[in-house]
């Protein structure tokens, strides 16, 4: 549970709403949350998305695991909490970036059904879409294309905690999309994004 430690602030009211915000730009933000094993494929798959939608013209944005590590979570390691602190910001990040009119995909193991949870949460609260979709590949698989070698050095015990080999995850009991990453090609899968987000009207589709 984050401490709440920001006292006597007060919410500030812009001067436009998001629909004239969303509308003067020509865009409609929201996010796009992916969740699987390390190796499945969020980030390709995100990646290959992102590119799509640019070539549409639709404004987006990939956060991921990795990268965000880098900057604005560089102080977070592996731990539980770290891990709920990390998905924590990113869920307000993504909620801002949706807010701002940008689909934002977020590529994070996010592990923990409750971080997710809080994640979809927050964005709720703000009357901003969420879409869960899980990123579907078995171990065995993931352990297999080890693009990183963490796996190895899991096994090793050279890391510890490393989610899937002693750390757990907890695969989405509802999410929006399952996506079958580990015997469908990554253009397949980002057809199905696609198609999904265009049935939800965030996007719109030459047929
Ligand atoms: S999350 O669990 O907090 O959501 P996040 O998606 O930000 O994780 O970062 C995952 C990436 O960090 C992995 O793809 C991998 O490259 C790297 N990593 C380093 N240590 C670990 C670990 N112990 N468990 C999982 N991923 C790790």
């Amino acid at each position: 549970m984050t401490q709440v430690k920001a006292t006597n602030v007060h919410w500030h009211e812009g001067n436009i709403t998001r629909d004239e915000r969303w509308k003067a730009l020509g865009t409609k933000g929201a996010t796009i949350w992916f969740t699987g094993l390390s190796a499945c494929g969020k980030s390709t798959i995100a990646c290959a998305l992102e590119q799509a939608l640019c070539n549409q013209g639709v404004a987006c944005y990939r956060l991921d695991g990795d990268n965000v590590r880098f900057g604005l979570n560089k102080n977070l390691g592996f731990s539980a909490e770290d891990r709920e602190e990390n998905i924590r910001r990113i869920g307000e990040l993504a909620k801002l970036f949706a807010d701002a009119g940008i689909l934002t995909l977020a590529s994070f193991i996010s592990p923990y059904t409750k971080d997710r949870d809080a994640a979809r949460e927050v964005h709720k609260e703000a009357g901003l879409d969420f879409m869960e979709v899980f990123v579907d590949a078995s171990l065995e698989v993931c352990e297999e294309r080890d693009p990183k070698g963490l796996y190895k050095k899991a096994r090793a015990g050279e890391i510890k905690g490393f989610t899937g080999i002693d750390d757990p995850y907890e695969a989405p009991t509802s999410p929006e999309l399952v996506l079958n990453a580990g015997e469908t090609d990554v253009a397949a899968c980002v057809n199905e994004c696609l198609r999904f987000m265009a049935d939800r009207g965030l996007i719109e589709i030459a047929d």
